[in-house]
């Protein structure tokens, strides 16, 4: 798979080592993230990975920021994203089995290395169920979004 990576200065320490771990999975990266000690403001990463997905030049993204929240707030504003920020791997697994979410964000601040990386994993690696129930329930969502014109 193509992932596409995304990060601000909170997270310029711990996005080589997801880096590493997607690699060793086999897949490609598109980083569009800053390096450690370069500093950017968390919208534009949130929005540049999720542009990438929406479109289908990336298959997942992976966003980190000191918390996960406000750089998953800023993928989900584009049409198409299901960004969820997570830190622990249940949540990672359920919102690839349940919400085939397409984007995952996780806070540098907030999980440790090994939890980030075991997180990572998980979501890369699970699938959506395809069960009718979890896609009628995705379904409502992009009609939210169609509704109100995003
Ligand atoms: C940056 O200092 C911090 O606000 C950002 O990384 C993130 O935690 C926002 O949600």
């Amino acid at each position: 798979m193509k992932i596409a990576i995304g990060n601000d200065h909170a997270a310029g320490e711990l996005k080589p080592v997801i880096i590493d771990l997607i690699k060793e999975l086999g897949n490609e990266i598109i980083d569009v993230g800053v390096a450690a000690g370069e500093a950017v403001d968390y919208p534009i990463p949130g929005e540049k990975v999720g542009r990438l997905v929406a479109s289908g030049e990336a298959d997942l993204g992976v966003l980190i920021c000191g918390t996960g929240v406000g750089i998953s707030l800023a993928a989900n504003k584009v049409k198409g994203i299901r960004a969820a920020a997570v830190s622990d791997t249940a949540t990672a697994r359920l919102i690839r089995e349940h919400n085939n979410a397409n984007v995952i964000a996780i806070g540098a601040r907030i999980v440790g290395s090994e939890l980030a990386k075991d997180i990572i994993k998980t979501f890369l690696t699970t699938d959506f169920s395809g069960e009718e129930r979890h896609q009628r329930r995705i379904d409502l969502i992009s009609d939210v979004e169609e509704r109100f014109g995003k």
